[in-house]
Formats: structure tokens, sequence, C-alpha cells
């Protein structure tokens, strides 16, 4: 499967938030009878062609097999058999393929060209998970506006993104590109990042078409290993996975994906339910469904149908209505139409919705608007967008531990920076890097010189390399690692130095598409390097550098301080040395649980009770005997510089009616010295339901920022809908009874307080 493509030229503009509404699609009568005109003028196999979308082949220079393909389905876009492209970036060459569409073809149906921008297109942002421990939904939005931005300005009109998968299970390397464990979390992030995308408006040249994916379950995946088989109930759907999902949909998202995943027995790419019930049906999207990567063509593999044909058949009926590259479409549905096994009204169906966001990108009116080799001289990577980078950077980062107040650190004395993520500039790229120029990201060693300038020494050692494979995306890394021959250096340094700062993680590819692992501690020798460190210098600030939470538990039992610093992109040792040396105050806060060991997977917060709750000494009750059943790092945990204390939460009533509301306050006090920004959490328990209810789940969360001594009021208003759940009756409604409403700086630092819903 090729996904790169050749790097374009960089473009940037102004970082501006929107503060409107984005704009959702809704039928437009003038667009509608736009739509009916060019419908009615259609053949069949043109409007088959609407709904096949190809991978870039503009390059017809490939070997024998490739040229004749290319050539082949270059034919195909002069005959109208082509609705889009992927991966076609650059204006010149989006302008090409373009030409190619409009001029050469009957109707001159412009192509509406997809890419993958997930953090960035060529100014990188901190991986999506990353950028979730921010809870700073400014900071998302404006991400994801510079993103759109750059990518416009590359003649790319449609991102493959948000992804809203919620994940639970740390071993599935594409937990990196969503919003981590939470529906209410990821439901705040999903549609900042839609606003952040789309902008105002579609039609705004600076606006890209969003795509809610994959849709859906595809983060639940037995074992976390990709593409692999998802069985869970309706209450888990509706509850835990769809959420983020409608939150996009109702922030006037243009498209979504459907996923490589069954769900109960049905791949989502034939599933009726989720599609057409779900989201056509009871939600009313009017975009349209764009496949997976050949996941209609995978509905073979699955056992599901029998030949392309039966593929084509199943996906079109369930209401997928662009087939990314399997050409299952282009080869089989005008014969499935024809010959009377699919109404010919499923097709106008999906061309009525992929031409509705044709129409609202503005590519009627001018086919060539995103293709514009001035704008992309123009618009990549300003310093606007490279401080937006390290805004979002810095807040994302995680402080796991600080123990003696090890941090923030002097700019004085020695620093030894060791490890192998400490002079790397890739692996901050992440997965999905849009069009990162190589090897770009700021080193934590250039940040950590940068920032102290010549005020202190900094030492350099790399202690054990770079594990062979991981930060390339077409390896297969093998993970054996036996070369000490970086020791010597390494505790040298580390013996010279006041502090050590020991950047240990994994590699750019080691998350991200087809990257799942069964261990997900520290590979190769870092363990070992570690300890080494550790017997010379006991100073030792750990930075984590992973696109998944780790499995760290004897880092946290013996490094003094640990720093989880994800993938931070193309600014990310700026944004680590900020905070190292106190200019930034950590804020971040986890969007997913750290396990205690692998074994604890799928470890989350928001768990049931059972019927025989973890009691401790009860060997009968639902917990392990060798461990807690408790993460290491909860979800909702981070530390700061200072320190807040909580006052139990006051309600302004014990009772809410239904058309009522209860709001639930807490006085947050900085007890520390230093300045901080605090992420205050509101949690709730529905203490009976039709069905089960999870422990706790976050209701609510705000971004508080205190002065030494300060104290703050911080309300949350709850309301019945707030508390609606997919009851036992199949209805999103709330059930009348008992409730606690829990508030604090983490989910499990919480104190309670009681109400009634009548
Ligand atoms: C991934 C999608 C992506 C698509 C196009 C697939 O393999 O699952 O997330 O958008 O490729 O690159």
């Amino acid at each position: 499967m090729t996904k790169g493509s050749p790097f374009a030229v960089l473009i940037a503009t102004a970082v501006t938030l929107s503060c409107s509404a984005p704009q959702p699609t809704p039928p437009d009568a003038d667009v509608e009878a736009r739509i009916d005109a060019l419908l009615g003028q259609m053949t069949l196999e043109e409007k088959v062609g609407q709904m096949n979308q190809y991978s870039s082949f503009h390059d017809l220079t490939g070997p024998a097999p490739e040229e004749e393909r290319a050539r082949a389905r270059l034919d195909d876009l002069k005959a109208g058999r082509v609705g889009s492209m992927l991966n076609v970036l650059g204006a010149e060459a989006t302008r090409a393929a373009q030409k190619e569409a409009v001029e050469g073809s009957r109707l001159g149906i412009p192509l509406i060209f997809g890419y993958d921008v997930i953090h960035g297109y060529r100014t990188i942002f901190p991986v999506p998970l990353g950028e979730a421990a921010s809870w700073d939904l400014e900071a998302i939005e404006a991400s994801a506006r510079v993103a759109a931005t750059e990518a416009a300005a590359a003649g790319v009109h449609w991102t493959f993104a948000p992804m809203v998968d919620i994940c639970r299970d740390a071993r599935w390397g594409r937990i990196m590109e969503g919003a981590g464990e939470d529906p209410f979390l990821g439901a705040r992030i999903a549609a900042a990042r839609v606003r952040g995308f789309q902008g105002a408006s579609l039609s705004d040249l600076d606006s890209i078409a969003a795509c809610a994916k994959h849709y859906a379950a595809y983060g639940l995946a037995e074992g976390g290993r990709d593409y692999n088989t998802v069985d869970i109930s309706e209450q888990t759907l509706r509850n835990v996975v769809l959420p983020p999902f409608h939150a996009a949909e109702e922030a006037g998202v243009a498209t979504f994906m459907n996923s490589f995943n069954e769900i109960g027995g049905v791949p989502s790419t034939a599933s009726v339910h989720l599609q057409r019930e779900i989201l056509k049906g009871e939600w009313g999207f009017e975009g349209f469904v764009v496949s997976d990567w050949g996941s209609i063509g995978e509905l073979v593999a699955h056992g599901v149908a029998a030949d392309l044909t039966q593929a084509a058949q199943l996906a079109v009926e369930a209401g997928s209505d662009m087939d990314m590259e399997a050409q299952a479409y282009v080869s089989h549905l005008v014969e499935l139409v024809e010959s009377g096994r699919v109404e010919e009204a499923r097709v106008d169906d999906a061309v009525r919705r992929i031409l509705r966001i044709k129409f609202a990108l503005g590519l009627f009116d001018d086919p060539y608007r995103y293709s514009d080799s001035e704008r992309e001289k123009a618009l990549l990577l300003t310093e606007e967008h490279l401080a937006a980078a390290r805004d979002v950077a810095r807040k994302s980062i995680v402080l796991l531990k600080n123990e003696g107040g090890i941090l923030p650190l002097e700019k004085g004395g020695t620093i030894a920076v060791i490890g192998p993520f400490a002079a790397d500039k890739n692996a901050a790229l992440g997965s999905w890097r849009g069009q990162a120029i190589p090897d770009s990201a700021v080193s934590l060693v250039e940040g950590i010189q940068a920032a102290v300038g010549s005020d202190a020494t900094v030492l350099h050692a790399e202690g054990v390399p770079l594990i062979a494979g991981t930060q390339d995306f077409g390896a297969a890394p093998t993970f054996v690692e036996d070369d000490r021959s970086g020791f010597p250096a390494a505790l040298d340094a580390a013996r010279r130095a006041d502090v050590v700062v020991l950047a240990l993680g994994e590699g750019a590819f080691q998350s991200g598409e087809a990257r799942s692992q069964a261990d997900i501690g520290l590979k190769g020798l870092q363990d070992e390097l570690l300890r080494e460190v550790l017997a010379v210098n006991e100073n030792v600030v750990v930075v984590l550098t992973a696109g998944r939470p780790l499995v760290i538990t004897h880092v946290a039992g013996s490094a003094p301080a640990i720093l989880n610093a994800w993938l931070l992109g193309s600014e990310a040792g700026h944004a680590i040395a900020d905070v190292l040396f106190g200019d930034y105050n950590p804020s971040g806060k986890l969007p997913a649980s750290f396990p205690r060991s692998v074994g604890q997977i799928p470890v989350y917060y928001a768990h049931k009770n059972t019927g025989r709750p973890a009691t401790p000494g009860n060997v009968f009750s639902s917990r392990y005997i060798d461990m807690p059943n408790e993460p290491l790092y909860p979800f909702g945990y981070g530390l700061s510089y200072t320190t807040f204390e909580y006052s139990a939460p006051r309600l302004s009533a014990a009772e809410m009616t239904p058309g009522g509301s209860v709001e639930v306050t807490a006085t947050v006090k900085n007890t520390g010295e230093r300045v901080g920004t605090e992420v205050v959490q509101l949690y709730v328990r529905d203490l009976v339901g039709s069905v089960t209810r999870p422990v706790k789940e976050l209701k609510g969360f705000r971004r508080v920022t205190l002065e030494p001594g300060e104290s703050k009021d911080v309300s949350f208003t709850l309301e019945a809908p707030d508390l609606a759940f997919f009851t036992a009756e199949g209805k999103w409604e709330a059930e009348p009874g008992d409730f606690v409403a829990f508030v604090g700086p983490n989910s499990r630092d919480t104190q309670e307080a009681p109400f009634t819903l009548k």
C-alpha cells in the first residue's frame, strides 16, 4: 500500500480561531437543484465514477505494470470514472490532475483531493493523543486550523481526520491518532478538530472538509491488534464508541470514513445499522461516507462476500458512498444496477452526497481555487504556525512524577542529555506526519541548549542506539538489541553532570497504523541504561517519547522525575525545554490510563462495578491476586510545579427536576509558589440504571489558571441531558434516581456530593 507522495512546497497564514460554528452541509435548495440537473445529465457510468476514489497515479514513470495501471487510471479520469483522488499533493500536481478531470471528461465534474492531514501538513503538531492531554480545546482547534491552512494551500480539499476512535488498549498502535479512552473528552475534541479543519465555512479558501473516522469501534479490536475483530454490545457502541462521532456530526463534519473491523459479525463497511440506520437515519447526516482503504474489497476476506461484485453490492446497500482503492464500484456497480440487483436510487443518493461537498467547497465555481502556487509558497511553515505548534506541544506534556521537587531544573551547572531520543530529530514527527521535512523536529539537546545558552554546560551521549526499523514507515523492526558500546560514554557524562535528562521511549513508527505491540514496555537496553545511569547519578529526569501509554512501572519505581512528552511534532525540543526549566508550568493530564502491566488491559477509569467489586482481602471479588486493579497513572492524572487544594463539591440543590439543573461548585486553591494551570474535572455516577452504569463518567472539565495563594470557585452546570445514556429500552435519556457528583484533579482523587434526579 503506497501512502507516500512527493514532498510538496510549504505555505502558511495567520492562526485565527473561528468563533462562529462551522458550516454543516444543509441541503441548500439552489445546490440541490443544480445537483438534480447534473444527475439528469449523467450516465450511470459517470455516476458510479463519482463514487470511485484512486490514490495518486499522476506519476507514470514507475515499473512497467505500475505504468500500465497508472495509464488505465488516467483513462478513467478522462472518462469521468473517478470522483476523488488521495495523495495528490501540491498546487501543481493537483492542478494537473484536476485539469484532466475538468477538461478531459464529458461533464467536467471537479475532483475532490483527499489526504491524511492528521497532526499537521508541513508544520507538525503533537500526535492527536498528545494534544488531547492538553485538554485545551482552543489550542486543539488552532492546531487543526493551521493544518487546514497549510493543506488547503497545497491543493488539498479534504482531510481524513479527525480520528475519533475510543481506545482502551495501548497495544493498539493507532491509539496515537485519537483522543484516548473517554467518550466525553473524545466528543469535545472531535468537535474542536472539525471546527478547526472546516473553519467558519467550507467555502473559505483555508478550510478543508473533515472526515470522522473510523466508523465504528476500530479502536476496540481484540487484543489491541490492528484490523482485528470487534464484538461489542449495542450499549457499548452507543454509550462509549459513538459519542465522538455524533459530536463530529453535530459540529458539521462533511464526511465519515468507515472502518476495517467487523462488529459482532458485520464488517462496518457492510453495516446497514451503522451507516443507514444510525448515521444517515437517526442523525440525519447529509454528507458522504468514504470506505477505508480497500475495505470494500476486504469484505471478501471477512467472508461475507463471495467476490468483489457481492462486496460492492453489500457496501452500497449499507451506505458506503465512495470506494477508496478497492475498485469494487468502478468495476461492478454499473452491472449491479443494470441487472436490477442494486437500485439506481442508491447510486443517485451517494452521488448527491458527494456532489454536495464539492459544491460546498466551491469546486464547481472554480475547480482550481485550492491549486495556487503563490499561496503554496507563502503559507507553509511560518513563524506563527511554529509558535502555535510549540504552544500546544508544551501544554500536551504530562508531569507524571517529581520526587523531591527535582524539576524544574536550574539553567546552570552541567546537564547530561542521554538516551536514544536525546539528539533524535525524527521520532517527534510521529506517524501520519503529512509532508513534514525529514528530521526536522527540534531535538531535546537542541531545545535544552537553546534554553540555557551559555549559562550551563550541556553534555550529550546516546547510551543505546535507536532500535533499527522503528523510525521507518515501511520497516518491520526485530527488537533484538545488544549494543552496549555507548554505555561508557553515557555513564561518564552522567557522572560529570549535576543532573541527567534521560530520553527514552519509542520510535516514530512504533505507533500508528499496523504498529500494534504485545509488549509496551521500554524495548531493547533502555531499562538497563536507566539502571546504570541511576547507579552513578540519582538526579535523573526521564523524558518519555511515545505515541502510546507505555508500561513504565519500573521507571516510576526508580527515577525521581518523569515527563511524558508523547511525539510532540516540529517544536518538540523547545516545548520540552520550556517545561524542564519551568518557563512553562506543566498542565497536561492523561487522556488514557497508564497500565501497570499489559495484563491489566483493557484498563480504564469508567469501568463497571460488577457484582463483586474489588475488595481488599476478599479473594472472591473482581481483582487480580498479583497486583492492584488500578492503573499506574489514572485517566486525568498530571502534576504541576505548584500544588492545588480542592474543597469538597457543593451543590446548588440536592434535587434536579427533569427540566432543571444542578450547579456543582468546588473551590480550588493554588497552595504552592508558582502560577499554574489546573484542569478541574467533574465526574458523575448514576447509582441505579435499567442497565449497569460506569463507576464514574467525565461530565465536564475546565482549565483554570491560579496565582500562588489564589482561590477560585469552579462551577459546572448539570442538566438531565448530561445524565442521558442508551437505556434498556434503547432510548437516549436520563433515568430518575440517585447520582453522585465528583470533582477532582484526576479520575481517582475526587471528592463527592450526592444528588437525585426527579
Ligand atoms: C487508514 C485510514 C487512512 C487511509 C488513507 C487507511 O489505511 O486506515 O485512516 O485515512 O488509509 O491513507
